[in-house]
């Protein structure tokens, strides 16, 4: 990981954008590529509002923040590929248009450069089809907002070598994030499927009428969530006696929810609820309540992180 100096971080939206900034940070020679300018320009107006955000939660000073802005290269021409050493993929979720953004990239790509891709979940067998020398390509996932939130599940494919996935291992070490390695690729990784487990439950749990959504939300909050924000499952069931663990879980495993979709979600879905970003979800978020919780929760997040994370 040593030899790692130029990065190129490809696709510049959500993630690609804060992806950038934690290069830029630790001093690599980072590039942030798209196709077109006006995402980039779109880019470098987001990455501008960051850095304010950042300041002003004392995690950058104005000096360190201008510093990490200039050393940003934006680029649409592929060329930026020929001389980097790791690269990481964030463009759209959609397995033709990866196969052929790999299918270019890793031609134009050296021969020992690492590739990665921050896919959500697809395959990286399947991804790795594309790809010249795909024992160099892994999964490299990382959560909203990455500049913020620690973990990076490192996804092997058939073909990834241990020596790509440590070495990935490695430079998430660098970075300060706080990495996993997944042995085989599995629908969701690790992250989702715990997720979508939880959320299964607790729509199940609206559904039956036993609870309304706010309470679910308060029930998770302020306990199972407020635990595992420090100590894992696991840890959990050891602190709480395996075989209190074990008893609970032989009568209620078989009461739990096992549906294959969420109608509560669905119906939401088809009447256009789709949350924060239309206005309406679970939640009401009209008149400016959209922004509100954005940066509620981006003010607890960053108590959070300066509580376990932040160094110095
Ligand atoms: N948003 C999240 O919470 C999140 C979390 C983890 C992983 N991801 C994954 O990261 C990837 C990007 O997600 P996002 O939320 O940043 O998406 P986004 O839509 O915000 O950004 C995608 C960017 O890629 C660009 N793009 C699309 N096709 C391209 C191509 N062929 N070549 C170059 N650029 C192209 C688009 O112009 C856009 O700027 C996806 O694979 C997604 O599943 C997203």
């Amino acid at each position: 990981m040593e030899n790692v100096k130029s990065i190129v971080i490809a696709g510049a939206g959500t993630m690609g954008t804060s992806l950038v900034q934690i290069f830029a940070k630790y001093d690599y020679k980072v590039a942030l590529y798209n196709r077109a300018t006006p995402s980039l320009e779109k880019a470098k107006k987001q990455i501008a509002l960051s850095q304010e955000s950042l300041i002003a939660a004392g995690m950058s000073t104005e000096e360190d923040s201008k510093k990490v802005m200039e050393k940003i290269q934006y680029a649409t021409d592929k060329n930026v590929f020929a001389d980097c050493d790791f690269v990481i993929e964030n463009i759209v979720e959609d397995m033709d248009a990866k196969h052929t953004f790999w299918g270019e990239v890793s031609s134009i790509a050296k021969e020992d450069a690492i590739l990665t891709s921050n896919t959500s979940g697809l395959s990286i067998t399947e991804m790795a089809k594309a790809i010249k020398r795909p024992g160099r390509f892994a999964g490299m996932h990382f959560f909203n907002p990455p500049h913020l939130v620690p973990l990076v599940e490192i996804i092997k494919g058939n073909e990834t070598t241990d020596e790509t996935a440590d070495a990935i291992y490695r430079l998430a070490e660098i970075i300060d994030k706080k990495p996993v390695i997944l042995q085989k690729e599995v629908d969701g990784f690790i992250g989702n499927r715990l997720q979508c487990a939880i959320l299964r439950e607790a729509a199940n749990i609206v559904e039956m009428g036993v609870a309304t959504a706010e309470d679910v939300d308060k029930a998770v909050k302020y306990g199972i969530g407020f635990r595992y924000a420090c100590i894992g499952p696991f840890e959990t069931a050891d602190l709480g006696g395996l075989n209190i663990f074990n008893a609970v879980t032989e009568y209620l495993l078989p009461q739990l929810s096992n549906a294959e979709s969420m109608p509560v979600l669905k119906e939401k879905v088809e009447k256009g609820q789709l949350g924060v970003k239309s206005g309406k979800g679970f939640y009401d978020y009209s008149n400016g309540k959209d922004e509100e919780a954005i940066r509620n929760r981006d003010e607890k997040f960053i108590k959070l992180y300066k509580a376990f994370y932040q160094k110095g």
